[in-house]
């Protein structure tokens, strides 16, 4: 049989050494980063699968739209050529650049919660998200379809909602006390799982009957789009483009964190459909937070830089080189008998650390022990997605306890090669075969929100 090979849509121009720094030296590195790998110093990571936000290369495209950026304070032309072409992506009439994903929800979400007793409602609320729903004093509640954490279901969408729990939880609170529902696609948390088209257009259905906004967190927009064309038989013949537009139709308000699907190292958006007294009101925030309307904290150049790279991110070679990325390094690490979420999502393979240390308790956080060991082993920095990043219950202040102790590796966008990968299913094989010596972590630091970022640990012995 003849073998399929999975060659990049692109060639490499523009190269960054990397360097494997020795063990002892490694070691040393964690301990000083508090058993955090997010406080290590890059340059002492040899493969940084931490994020695939803002990691990821720029095309030569985009790097030639740089030089045309106008750095004009007000009404730059390429604050006009953005918004030309995120109305032509998402049909919507009104689009505002910020900074990044969270700057679009430091302004929006703030305006969307009326009075106390709030809450959003989302499939899973992504960790700022939550933060600022909490801060603007509401609550988040997540109302995820239960195959999302039986990561053996070989489930097409894992990322859709349970509709009856979305509509539940709409009448307990009450339709008016509900501020928004949050599509969050791919849904980043549960291993960047697709939502089908079908659940979407349910959620609005709900959402229409009860008078409720729906807003699009849609970072990885594109990703979804394609999961759909793939996995959603009626939609196969559609364009990826005409795909994310029938997404957009079911929604209110987007929000994007461009460091993903907007292919750029910076940036993000808020569009909205046709409700002016709501941009209006998102206005008044964006000043002091982000920047006038028409740069939001982004330059001239960077919103050059996004109008481009909007548009590679739909192309289909673009979007199934991508996938299969994901796909390849999820295969290798089950060949080697790592736990993983299948099938693969969009960004990362996620890895159930639960399974593969069942002797740490939740509250001394596995998949970060995980984290540590596989950072020891071969210099690989992943991430926890699990109960410490999850955080505590805002009112009882007790210790949440996630579903899975998920290890996201995240892929780069445009960055690493299948041999990387070789190398990561190789350093965690070796990871596996020591994973009963493994220790648990205690905090030392510990910050009253987002905890994860900073905190400090030490070894539990
Ligand atoms: N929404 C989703 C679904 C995200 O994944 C992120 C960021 C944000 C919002 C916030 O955007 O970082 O630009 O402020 N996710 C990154 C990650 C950080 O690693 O998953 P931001």
């Amino acid at each position: 049989m003849e073998k399929k090979i999975i060659v990049p849509p692109y060639k490499i121009k523009m190269v960054e050494p990397i360097k494997l720094i020795d063990k002892q030296e490694r070691k040393k590195k964690l301990e000083e980063a508090g058993f955090n790998p997010f406080q290590l110093r890059s340059e002492d990571v040899y493969i940084d699968l931490l994020t695939d936000s803002g990691t990821g290369a720029m095309s030569h495209f985009q790097w030639a739209a740089l030089m045309q950026g106008d750095e004009a304070y007000a009404g730059s032309t390429s604050y006009y050529r953005l918004e030309e072409t995120v109305k032509q992506i998402t049909g919507y009439k009104y689009v505002m650049p910020v900074h990044q994903g969270r700057g679009a929800e430091q302004v929006v979400i703030p305006v969307l919660v009326k009075h106390p007793g709030m809450v959003f409602l989302s499939n899973i609320h992504f960790d700022t998200t939550r933060a600022h729903v909490e801060l603007a004093g509401a609550r988040a509640i997540d109302c995820v379809c239960s195959e999302c954490f039986e990561i053996d279901t070989d489930h097409p969408f894992k990322g859709n909602f349970d509709l009856v729990a979305l509509e539940e939880a709409i009448k307990k609170h009450k339709p008016e006390n509900v501020a928004g529902i949050i599509m969050t696609i791919t849904n980043n948390s549960a291993g960047g799982q697709p939502v089908s088209l079908r659940n979407m257009r349910s959620v609005r259905q709900i959402a229409d009957r009860y008078g409720v906004k729906v807003i699009i967190d849609g970072a990885r927009y594109a990703e979804n789009s394609y999961f759909i064309k793939q996995r959603e038989p009626e939609y196969k013949n559609l364009s990826i483009k005409e795909i994310a537009k029938r997404q957009f139709d079911l929604a209110d308000i987007f929000l994007m964190s461009a460091k993903k699907d907007g292919l750029v190292n910076i940036g993000g958006l808020i569009a909205i459909k046709d409700d002016l007294e709501l941009v209006q009101k998102c206005q008044i925030r964006i000043v002091p937070y982000e920047g006038f309307p028409t740069y939001g904290g982004l330059a001239g150049r960077d919103m050059e830089a996004l109008a481009v790279g909007l548009k590679e991110a739909l192309e289909e070679d673009y979007l199934s080189y991508r996938i299969a990325e994901i796909e390849y390094l999820g295969t290798r690490l089950k060949e080697v008998g790592v736990p993983i979420q299948t099938p693969t999502g969009g960004h990362a393979v996620f890895v159930d650390c639960g399974k593969i240390c069942p002797h740490i308790p939740y509250d001394q956080f596995p998949a970060q022990a995980v984290c540590n060991a596989l950072y020891l082993e071969g210099g690989i920095r992943a991430v926890e997605i699990g109960s410490l990043l999850l955080g505590r219950n805002p009112d009882t202040k007790e210790n949440l306890k996630a579903e899975v102790e998920f290890l996201r590796l995240t892929i780069p966008r445009r960055t690493y090669t299948f041999q990387h990968f070789d190398f990561i299913a190789e350093t965690f094989r070796k990871v596996m075969i020591k994973s009963e010596t493994i220790k648990g972590l205690r905090f030392i630091y510990e910050a009253p929100i987002l905890r994860h970022f900073t905190a400090r640990f030490k070894v539990v012995e």
